[in-house]
C-alpha cells in the first residue's frame, strides 16, 4: 500500500536541492502529485512541505522550534544565538513582545521619513551620475535610514562598511565555504563593536534618544526578569538593522515589476495611491526572496496520515505556497486587484511567515517592510524620471537568495530641466 507521504528518489537530495534551489520542493511535489515528501538533505530525514495545510501545520501551534532546523552558518549569520528566532514557547512570546512594540505597536512613519529623506539626498547624486545601480543604491539609503532611525550617533558607525556587512549577511547566507566563514567573521566584529556600544550607552558615555529603538532594546527586561546582556542586545539591534536594508532586494524587485507592468506604472505615477498596497503585496507574493522555512518538532505529530517523532526535521516551501495556483489563478502574474495581505494573518500568503506574528515566528517587520516598498515606488514613479535600458534581468533559481546578478541599472533624467 502506498504511503500518503512519499520518498522522494535518490537516497540523499542535498545536490538537487543545490541545483534545483527555489524550485527544489515544488518540482518534487509536482512530480509526485502530492503537498509533501520525504527525503534526506545532508543525510538528515526530513520531511518537505508546501501548501496552505502545510503552512497552518507549521504556524499557530508552537510546534516547531528553528533550533537546528537550518545550516547553522545559516542560522548565525542571519540571526545568532540568542536572537528572539532562536527561542520557544514564553520566552519566544516575550522577546516577541518588543519586536511588536517597535515596529507594529506604532506606524512606522518615522522610519519611512528618514528613508525619504536619505532617498532624496542620494537621487542629487544619481542625477549628477547620470546613472545608478538601484540594488546596491537603495541597500545604502536603507542604511543610512536604519542607522539613524535605531538611535545611536551617527559618528559611531562607518556606513558604508555597515551597508556592506549588513548586505554581506543576506547575500551569503544560503552559501557554504570560505566565503560564508569571512562573513561570519565580519558579523562576529559588528557584534562585538555594536555590544562595546551598548556597554558605553549604558554607563551614559554615549547617548541615544529615550524613545530610539537601541534605548528601548537596552532597557527591555526579559522573560527571566533581567536586562538582556550587552551580547544580546547587540544581536537584537542587527535583527532590526540588518532586515531593514534587505528590504533593498525588494525595492529591487518592485522596479523591476514596474517595468514588466508599464501599465501599472503609469497608473501609480498618476495618482492612483489606493493601487500601491496591493501592488506590493504582489511583488511580495510572486518574486523569489526566502525559499523555505526549516524548523524541527518539539512535539510528535500527524501529516498525510503518517505519524512523526518529535525532533522530525521540516521544510516548508515559502515560495511555491506563495504562488499556489489554486488559491492564485495565473499565480505567476501580477495582479494587485487580488491583493493578499500581511494584514490578514492567515495561511495563505507567506513572504515573511505566516500566521499569528504575535505567537508565532511570522516575521514583526512586515508593517514597515510593506511601508517602505510603497514609499520607494511612490519615489520611484512620481519623483524621479528614469529609463531601463536593455540587461540581462535573469535569476539565478539555485542561487539563495536570488537576484539578477547586475542589479538594475537606470538611467536618471533631471526632471526639474
Ligand atoms: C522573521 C522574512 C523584513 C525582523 C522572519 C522570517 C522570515 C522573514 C521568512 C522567519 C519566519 C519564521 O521563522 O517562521 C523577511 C523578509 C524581509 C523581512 C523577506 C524583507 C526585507 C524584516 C524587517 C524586520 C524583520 C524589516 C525588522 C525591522 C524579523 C525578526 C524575525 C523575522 C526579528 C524573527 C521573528 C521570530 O522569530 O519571532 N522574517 N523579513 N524582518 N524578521 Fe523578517
Amino acid at each position: 500500500k502506498h504511503s500518503q507521504v512519499p520518498q522522494a528518489s535518490g537516497f540523499d537530495s542535498t545536490l538537487s536541492f543545490l541545483r534545483e534551489g527555489y524550485d527544489f520542493i515544488s518540482n518534487r511535489c509536482d512530480d509526485l502529485g502530492t503537498d509533501g515528501f520525504e527525503t534526506r538533505v545532508m543525510l538528515r530525514s526530513v520531511l518537505c512541505l508546501r501548501g496552505e495545510s502545510a503552512v497552518s501545520l507549521f504556524y499557530g501551534q508552537d510546534l516547531f522550534t528553528r533550533k537546528g532546523a537550518m545550516p547553522p552558518s545559516t542560522l548565525r549569520l542571519l540571526q545568532d544565538k540568542g536572537s528572539v528566532q532562536s527561542l520557544d514557547g514564553e520566552a519566544h512570546r516575550h522577546r516577541k513582545r518588543m519586536f511588536s512594540q517597535l515596529l507594529v505597536g506604532t506606524p512606522p512613519d518615522r522610519m519611512v521619513s528618514l528613508f525619504e529623506r536619505h532617498w532624496r539626498k542620494a537621487e542629487e547624486i544619481w542625477i549628477a551620475n547620470g546613472e545608478t545601480e538601484l540594488f546596491s543604491a537603495s541597500n545604502l539609503v536603507l542604511t543610512h535610514a536604519a542607522w539613524e532611525w535605531g538611535g545611536l550617533p551617527a559618528d559611531t558607525m562607518d556606513i558604508d562598511d555597515l551597508c556592506d556587512q549588513l548586505v554581506g549577511m543576506v547575500e551569503n547566507a544560503g552559501r557554504i565555504g570560505p566565503r560564508m566563514w569571512r562573513e561570519l567573521a565580519r558579523r562576529a566584529a559588528l557584534e562585538r563593536r555594536l555590544e562595546r556600544l551598548i556597554v558605553q550607552l549604558r554607563k551614559g558615555e554615549i547617548k541615544a534618544a529615550d524613545d530610539a529603538p537601541v534605548s528601548f532594546i537596552t532597557r527591555w527586561i526579559d522573560s527571566d526578569g533581567n536586562e538582556l546582556s550587552a551580547k544580546v542586545a547587540a544581536v537584537e539591534l542587527i535583527n532590526l538593522l540588518r532586515p531593514i536594508v534587505a528590504i533593498g532586494r525588494w525595492i529591487l524587485f518592485s522596479a523591476m515589476a514596474l517595468h514588466r507592468y508599464p501599465q501599472w506604472q503609469i497608473r501609480i505615477a498618476a495618482g492612483a495611491d489606493e493601487w500601491i498596497e496591493p501592488f506590493v503585496e504582489e511583488v511580495r507574493r510572486t518574486y523569489p526572496f526566502f525559499p523555505v522555512i526549516g524548523g524541527r518538532a518539539l512535539r510528535p505529530f500527524s501529516w498525510g496520515g503518517k505519524r512523526f517523532d518529535s525532533g522530525q526535521w521540516v521544510m516548508l516551501d515559502l515560495f511555491s505556497t506563495n504562488r499556489d495556483a489554486r488559491i492564485y489563478p495565473d499565480p505567476l502574474a501580477i495582479h494587485p486587484e487580488r491583493a493578499p495581505s500581511w494584514r490578514d494573518q492567515d495561511f495563505r500568503f507567506m513572504p515573511q511567515g505566516a500566521g499569528d506574528l504575535r505567537k508565532d515566528h511570522r516575521c514583526p517587520g512586515e508593517w514597515l517592510t510593506v511601508s517602505i516598498m510603497s514609499s520607494a515606488i511612490r519615489l520611484l514613479t512620481r519623483d524621479m524620471r528614469y529609463q531601463v535600458d536593455d540587461q540581462n534581468l535573469d535569476m539565478p533559481m539555485n542561487r539563495l537568495p536570488t537576484r539578477p546578478k547586475g542589479g538594475l541599472r537606470i538611467r536618471l533624467a533631471d526632471h526639474t530641466i
